[in-house]
């Protein structure tokens, strides 16, 4: 039996976080085992909020490409690319845009949050561009030019991949095929790891541990994480579960059998916050260890990313252009 398609993407928003690693790229390094899997680095949406902010973009592909090297994507066995190498994929975004009622993308809530922010940073009089308003349709080609079964994103996507299946729904129905899949959102089952402040974990939140960060910058940025506030000194009871950060870490970073030490500590008194983020700090050292090997080699073999890369491209438009070629008999153009 063939194996299922998976594809999957993110922005280029330039070195990653634990928040990229443990929520998306683990479940894709598992999952490309079992699935024939397109992974890309989607500059293009990029663009869609960055395009006057383009001196950096280069360089970020290759970032986001090593961390996921470095994270364990194997490009002997998942085909990883640049979505503006495939144009098939800008011209599917056009079939599908013809295709696709505006007031599906309006209505569309992530690009809502998105038009939000855009306009708390950059101010009341800043407007939304027609390319932001193609996010989704440009994200349903980038899914559908692999007539993909399925899409291993975060929470925050599905909203998205709704939109996908709706827009693949409703080329079928006008053109009367059944050519496109309608495909479905991959949740992994790994809890979402909050930044050392408590919220949401971003790089422009200033409260992110990198992939690429060193340990020592690692241990330096724990020792700010928050704990339970109500705890002055090492000897007032703790409450783990009050403990708004680092305990949190702990679940996500510790075996069973630390958890079970750690609570009785922390609760008795015999714990202090500092001495437990230090021994986190190690813990979350020893876990990034082999990974952060692997990307510093890539860091001092660029070239080696880059061909890989450019090995992948040639893989993604293969099937891209089988796929477009039947689009397009399908649309009946000339
Ligand atoms: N919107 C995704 C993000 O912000 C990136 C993305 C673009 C994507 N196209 C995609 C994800 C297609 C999955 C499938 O992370």
């Amino acid at each position: 039996m063939t194996k299922q398609v998976i594809v999957s993407g993110m922005r280029p928003t330039g070195k990653l976080h634990l928040g990229h690693y443990l929520g998306v790229i683990q479940n894709w390094v598992e999952l490309q085992h079992k699935y024939d899997s397109y992974f890309f680095v989607a500059d293009w949406h990029a663009l869609t909020t960055k395009y006057d902010k383009t001196d950096e973009l280069k360089q970020d592909v290759l970032e986001v490409a090593m961390d996921w090297l470095a994270s364990g994507i194997d490009p002997e066995i998942a085909t990883i690319y640049v979505q503006s190498h495939i144009p098939e994929i800008a011209e599917l975004n056009i079939y599908l845009g013809m295709a696709t009622p505006q007031n599906w993308v309006e209505r569309d809530p992530t690009l809502k949050d998105m038009a939000k922010i855009l306009r708390t940073k950059e101010g009341q009089n800043s407007q939304i561009s027609y390319g932001l308003m193609g996010y989704p349709v440009l994200m349903s080609a980038d899914i559908m030019m692999m007539n993909a079964d399925a899409v291993p994103v975060g929470n925050d996507q599905v909203a998205h991949i709704e939109i996908t299946r709706d827009i693949a729904r409703r080329f079928n129905n006008i053109y009367n095929t059944e050519f496109f899949k309608e495909p479905k959102p991959l949740l992994n089952k790994c809890s979402l790891i909050c930044g050392l402040d408590g919220n949401k974990m971003g790089k422009s939140f200033h409260n992110d541990i990198k992939i690429s960060d060193t340990a020592e910058d690692t241990a330096k940025k724990i020792m700010t994480a928050i704990t339970d506030r109500s705890r002055m000194r090492k000897t007032d009871l703790g409450h783990p579960d009050e403990c708004e950060v680092a305990f949190k870490y702990w679940q996500i970073f510790g075996s069973e059998q630390e958890l079970e030490t750690i609570r009785p500590e922390c609760e008795k008194g015999e714990r202090g916050c500092a001495d437990c983020k230090r021994q986190l700090g190690c813990k979350i050292n020893e876990r990034l260890k082999e990974i952060r090997e692997r990307r510093s080699y890539y860091e001092t073999h660029p070239d080696e990313v880059k061909d890989i890369l450019s090995q992948g491209d040639k893989k993604a438009r293969a099937r891209a252009s089988e796929i477009i070629s039947q689009v397009r008999d399908i649309v009946r153009m000339y």
